[in-house]
């Protein structure tokens, strides 16, 4: 039975495109050259390209039956969603990390936050028992505490040559962060085979 698998375009896409063909799974076209958002697959299977962001959605909805996105997404999302985390594929490593102005002391008081993911920062400082307005960004966060928006930022640092460049430097860390092979709930029972096998052929493929 042929699979929809949901890939986060951008950055996840580029490294999982090659596993995934490892696995036997490959686009029938170029993905990187075209402008379509739907592909063919060898083995009947069908890609889906879309934000990191809305991949749960589509399966969380059952449109996409597999989905191939970061555990950042995955937190931000909610974990109790109508989908399982099935397979860790070790690509994407980074870390998702509270950062503030190198030296600056926050220690107490209430705390202004900036940040894409608003839900995982809101868990994070209430379990921490510490006041917190979280102002929410879609993008380039790290100027958010350059420009007096928010004190703290809360975001994925990979190298840390973005915080650096940006005179701020890592405080917490949030949760360790890698791509996630994620599954309808109801797609786990209707079409098991199809996906184990897609499980088992990603699972040889990766150091897993
Ligand atoms: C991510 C993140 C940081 C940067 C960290 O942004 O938001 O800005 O990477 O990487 P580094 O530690 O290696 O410098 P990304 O490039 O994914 O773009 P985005 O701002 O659209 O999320």
């Amino acid at each position: 039975m042929s699979l929809t698998i949901a890939l986060n375009r951008g950055r996840i896409l580029k490294e999982c495109l090659p596993l995934l063909a490892r696995a036997g799974i490959e686009p029938l076209e170029d993905i990187h050259s075209s402008r379509k958002l739907i592909f063919e697959a060898s083995g009947g299977h069908r890609l889906i390209i879309v934000r990191g962001s809305d991949v749960p959605t589509y399966v969380e909805h059952g449109v996409a039956h597999v989905g191939i996105t970061g555990k950042d997404t995955i937190l931000e999302y909610g974990e109790g969603a109508s989908f399982y985390e099935r397979l860790d594929l070790g690509i994407g490593k980074c870390q998702l990390m509270v950062a503030a102005p190198t030296g600056a002391q926050y220690e107490t008081g209430p705390l202004r936050v900036a940040s894409k993911f608003v839900n995982v920062s809101r868990t994070y400082f209430e379990g921490l028992g510490r006041q917190a307005t979280i102002i929410p960004l879609s993008g380039a966060i790290e100027l958010a505490p350059l420009t007096g928006l928010a004190d703290v930022i809360v975001d994925i640092v990979d190298t840390g040559n973005t915080l650096k460049a940006n005179g701020l430097e890592a405080r917490e860390m949030i949760a360790s962060i890698s791509t996630r092979l994620i599954v309808n709930r109801a797609a786990q029972k209707t079409r098991f085979d199809a996906v184990q096998d897609l499980i088992q052929r990603l699972r040889n493929v990766t150091s897993r």
